[in-house]
């Protein structure tokens, strides 16, 4: 059966047992920068020297990142190593001015990957994190049942936002780019339920501004 039919019908299923919430955030990504123009103009900016991407697969982002050093990780295609993160970060031991988090689109394996991120980043370093913004219910529902597929990446941004030691931004470019920075939190997230994976849609719509600190591609210049 072909992927289109077989994505319908689970949303059938969906829409009878998951969560209902239809509304939808109204961004469009059409005229502002792409995640290569962003990650670029950071490297020129700051004269980093070390990239890392995690999920690289036709290296359409990877291809063209002009850096000194880069290292791409994908077990399945592109990049440089044939591998997963977790073995990546397993037996690295070298230090990135940025990491390019964008390989498999679940809570779970995002916030692994910016932990594993966080130990390896130089001290004025940055990671960033693709598609960090879903507009509407269906980009988000893991496993994948819809063309564009965010996943719950959104719930480690959420994650992040609570942590002490790392400044987390949401830029509004490009599916949502996550920026964290290796520093105290300016703008710390306190939150009486943690169970980050159990976040609902409806959750994320009704406290976007609170969990995911949005900002503007012109803003990122002042914050680092
Ligand atoms: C959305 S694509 C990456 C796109 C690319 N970064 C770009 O900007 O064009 C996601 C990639 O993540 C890879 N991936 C899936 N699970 C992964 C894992 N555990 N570790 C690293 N990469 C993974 C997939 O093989 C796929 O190629």
């Amino acid at each position: 059966m072909k992927q289109k039919y077989k994505f319908f019908l689970k949303r059938i299923f969906y829409y009878i047992y998951g969560e209902k919430f239809y509304k939808r955030l109204d961004y469009n990504w059409s005229g502002l920068p792409s995640r290569t123009e962003i990650i670029q103009k950071i490297i020129d900016r700051k004269n980093y020297k070390d990239y890392l991407e995690i999920g690289c697969d036709n290296d359409e982002n990877f291809s063209k990142i002009n850096v000194e050093n880069k290292i791409g990780v994908d077990p399945l295609k592109g990049g440089t190593l044939r591998m997963t993160s977790d073995d990546f970060f397993k037996k690295n031991e070298i230090n990135f001015d940025v990491v390019f988090l964008d390989g498999l689109h679940t809570y779970e394996q995002t916030i692994k990957d910016i932990n594993n991120s966080l130990k390896f980043l130089k001290k004025n370093g940055v990671i960033l994190i693709h598609d960090c913004l879903p507009k509407k219910i269906w980009n988000q529902i893991v496993p994948r049942i819809y063309g564009h597929w965010n996943g719950d990446v959104w719930k480690a941004i959420v994650h992040s936002r609570t942590y002490e030691y790392a400044d987390t931004y949401t830029c509004k470019v490009d599916h949502g780019l996550g920026v964290i920075l290796k520093r105290k939190n300016s703008d710390r997230l306190e939150l009486v339920k943690k169970n980050f994976k159990n976040l609902k849609f409806a959750d994320y719509f009704n406290n976007h501004k609170k969990f995911m600190n949005p900002i503007s591609h012109e803003d990122l210049d002042k914050i680092f």
